[in-house]
């Protein structure tokens, strides 16, 4: 098994990329393989074969590519030479995916780009194509043999969503398995691509103070906030079908509850990590979809004025039907029912055009048996770990200490860590992180067939009661505040949701880890 401490470079290989005239490709993949020669991490012989139906030559796709890794790349300060050498690893081919004999021309342009690099036959096929089209794609794939291990690995690659309820998701699953199987596909969730996710992992099984204290006899109730400033951009018909259940829920949120309720794996290897993560989901106490209006709080952002911008409501965005239930705003209160988290709440919410971005989970522990100080401030009573997810990553711990001077007041304070004082360590960005990961078949960050559909039937009740209760409410919330005032109930038996910053539709402008 590889080292997964050691970072060396991957084995020869042709990554494809599927819908390579995309955004996609052009912010995120490209910019972030740029970024991987940079760390000297990219194979030694390496191409990349652009895939899609605009006709291009290698000439305008490689131009294109190079105004993505000018824009988009992290890294600012790049050698021009440097960045000449990488685009001439780019190559392109057009084809009609939904044309089974196109995927000939792309067999035999593999086979020539495989004998002239002296490759190796190792192929990774990533689809950054609508998701529509990952079924078709994987069948022609598998038709004219591409998917067959011999000479060397081939992999398939794919971005959420997977599916777009439980059945739809079982059904990708297995049309996938046709021709693939489980150990040759890597499915994108970028959330554990995310260093500060990963973290979790080191802080929970490197530490010895946190593990005995993560469990019922000393959490009061966990809390992760996933929320975005940014309202639905240009994406409005796409996220009119999907909401932030869809969107955000099923996939991300869980995944960070996933790792932070997970037990300890026996072994560092990607197997018994997602087994761990696995029993989570299995043990997600399921909702009767009677009981959702209790359990779960959905909102959707009407217009208003933000620092002096009037800011558009939900339903007048682009693409958006005027008369839209989509949620643009999600909180769910559950229970995970196994011995180490018997009877603890889990609160997750996660929204958008909500008053700042932030992503943090937040343990909260049971105050002490009995109080013998008193409190400065009221509210902040008992001991919070705070998991900076983004931006600003980093932990918190806060805690309560002595106000100098007379009396015993207690004031809570906050013992912090931020992963920018680690100035000289390159934090590599979660595409770096996955694709580099897939390069080298560690599929330890990627989701598994099995998770993804236990996930799924964690939030099917919700999409269920949605579909069929018209009487469950739509709350409105004005851009720029915290959702719904109503999401403030789900949690009141544990006191407040976490708030990092105010409100800014009323102006309030400041932020705190
Ligand atoms: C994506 C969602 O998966 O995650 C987007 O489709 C969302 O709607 C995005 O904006 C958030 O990702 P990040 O990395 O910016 O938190």
């Amino acid at each position: 098994m590889k080292d997964k401490n050691v970072m060396e470079k991957p084995v020869d290989c042709i990554l494809v990329i599927f819908g390579a005239s995309g955004d996609l490709t052009n912010r995120k993949l490209i910019p972030a393989i740029f970024e991987l020669q940079n760390q000297n991490l990219l194979p030694n012989k390496f191409v990349v074969l652009g895939v899609g139906r605009t006709e291009m030559t290698d000439d305008s796709f490689r131009k294109k590519m190079e105004e993505g890794v000018r824009n988009f790349s992290s890294e600012k300060d790049f050698n021009n030479d440097t960045l000449q050498q990488f685009i001439k690893k780019l190559n392109y081919v057009s084809i009609n995916t939904e044309n089974v004999s196109d995927f000939e021309i792309l067999k035999r342009k593999l086979e020539s780009l495989n004998l002239d690099h002296q490759i190796g036959g190792n192929y990774l096929f990533y689809l950054a194509t609508p998701p529509i089209l990952y079924e078709q794609i994987a069948e022609n794939l598998g038709a004219v043999g591409l998917q067959k291990e011999g000479d060397g690995f081939r992999r398939l690659i794919l971005e959420k969503p997977f599916g777009y309820d439980l059945t739809s998701a079982i059904k990708l699953n297995l049309k996938l398995h046709e021709s693939f199987n489980e150990e040759q596909i890597y499915r994108i969730d970028h959330y554990l691509g995310k260093e500060t996710v990963q973290n979790l992992l080191v802080t929970r099984f490197a530490n010895g103070i946190f593990e005995p204290l993560w469990n019922r006899n000393y959490v009061q109730h966990v809390e992760i906030t996933s929320a975005e400033s940014i309202g639905v951009e240009n994406r409005g018909g796409y996220y009119d079908s999907a909401g932030a259940l869809r969107d955000m829920v099923q996939n991300h949120l869980l995944q960070m509850v996933g790792l932070t309720a997970m037990e300890p794996p026996s072994t560092f290897d990607s197997n018994s990590i997602r087994n761990e993560t696995l029993k989570i989901f299995q043990s997600l106490r399921p909702f009767k979809e009677e009981d959702i209006d209790k359990y779960v709080i959905r909102g959707q952002y009407i217009s208003s004025k933000v620092k002096g911008e009037n800011i558009t409501g939900y339903r007048n965005e682009k693409g958006v039907n005027p008369k839209s239930r989509t949620e643009t705003f999600v909180a769910i209160k559950f229970y995970i029912d196994n011995w180490r988290w018997g009877g603890v709440p889990f609160y997750i919410r996660a929204g958008k055009r909500l008053p700042t971005r932030v992503t943090e989970i937040v343990i909260h522990f049971k105050p002490t048996p009995h109080y013998l100080f008193s409190l400065e401030e009221q509210d902040n009573s008992s001991n919070q770990l705070i998991i900076r997810i983004q931006p600003d990553e980093g932990i918190l711990l806060k805690f309560g200490m002595k106000v100098p001077g007379a009396g015993f007041k207690v004031k809570n304070v906050n013992m912090d860590f931020h992963y920018s004082d680690l100035s000289n360590v390159h934090v590599p960005g979660a595409y770096e992180r996955l694709l580099y990961d897939a390069m080298v078949g560690d599929s330890t960050l990627y989701t598994r067939a099995d998770a993804v559909e236990a996930a799924w039937k964690f939030v099917e009740p919700i999409q269920k009661a949605w579909e069929n209760n018209h009487n469950i409410k739509i709350h409105g919330y004005p851009a720029g505040t915290w959702g719904p005032d109503i999401a403030d109930d789900l949690i009141k038996e544990d006191k407040t949701w976490r708030y990092p910053c105010k409100n800014l539709a009323d102006d309030g402008n400041y932020c705190e880890l």
